[in-house]
């Protein structure tokens, strides 16, 4: 179920501006890879390439490719809309959709993609999602109130609990945390580490701490001037970016000298 993601020379562009060059890296599955680096240089844009939501801004493009296993992402004949169905995306602000009661906005996730169930089937399905976004706890006897009741960390959870339903490839989370307080954050850090035994979790993090807490890989990305494209400076084990990394730029923005 999970899959291997395989970025090999992407370029991408805004219109004429290139905002992000040069990105190749392989990311494994089962396991978290956290993209740092400071603002601006692209971690967000990079991230949306990953499942075709980058072309959604008029004018958006990329040159290069991207592989889910061996399936050609920007390939012809592919179906941007199927890609989104595969690698789910999780958000900085929490987005469960408003009128929905939370059971609704869990099953949203399978409707939206044509699956039909008995209610049993989907009972089954959305009792499961919850239970892996360590979440079902909190909500079981409030199924049918709305997502939006919720803490801000519990919709966190609720969108996560969206996006794994349908059993998606990959899961990419730009900043999940950081609109939540610290214990909030502690739960969806402890989700990623349970999630990762079945997901290729992809994480865009400002917060560094949390890059080598919950992260097996990281990616640092960095901008070499104003206007100038963003890049992928280097990727490597967490441990070894966070000890002993091999470019002076990414030494100098773990310990906090910019960025
Ligand atoms: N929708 C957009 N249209 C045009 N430029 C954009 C858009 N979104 C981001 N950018 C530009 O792309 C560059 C990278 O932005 P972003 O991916 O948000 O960086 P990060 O997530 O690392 O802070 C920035 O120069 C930003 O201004
Ligand atoms: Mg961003």
């Amino acid at each position: 179920m999970a899959k291997r993601i395989e970025v090999k020379d992407l370029d991408i562009y805004y219109d004429k501006f290139l905002a992000v060059q040069g990105v190749s890296m392989t990311i494994q599955p089962r396991s978290v890879t956290a993209l740092i680096g400071p603002s601006g240089c692209g971690k967000s844009t990079f991230l949306r390439t990953l499942n075709r939501m980058h072309e959604l801004v008029p004018g958006a493009r990329v040159d290069g490719k991207v592989f889910m296993d061996d399936e050609d992402l920007y390939g012809p004949g592919v179906d941007p809309v199927s890609v989104r169905r595969q690698i789910g995306m999780v958000f900085q602000r929490p987005n469960p959709f408003p009128t929905m009661s939370i059971y609704e906005n869990v099953a949203a996730g399978i409707r939206l993609n044509g699956g039909r169930m008995k209610k049993s089937e989907l009972d089954d399905v959305v009792e499961r999602s919850l239970r892996s976004a360590n979440l079902w706890a909190e909500v079981k006897d409030r199924l049918n109130r709305p997502g939006s009741g919720l803490s801000g960390g519990q919709q966190q959870r609720l969108c996560i609990a969206r996006a794994i339903a349908v059993q998606p490839g990959v899961l990419l989370m730009d900043e999940p945390c950081s609109a939540l307080d610290p214990i909030s954050t502690q739960a969806i850090e402890d989700l990623m580490l349970e999630l990762k035994t079945d997901y290729t979790i992809v994480i865009v993090t400002h917060n560094m701490q949390q890059a080598a807490r919950v992260s097996d890989v990281t990616g640092f990305f960095n901008l070499r001037g104003v206007g100038q494209p963003g890049e992928l400076v280097e990727i490597d084990e967490t441990t070894k970016i966070f000890s002993t990394p091999s470019n002076k730029a990414t030494e100098d923005y773990i310990s906090g000298r910019f960025g």
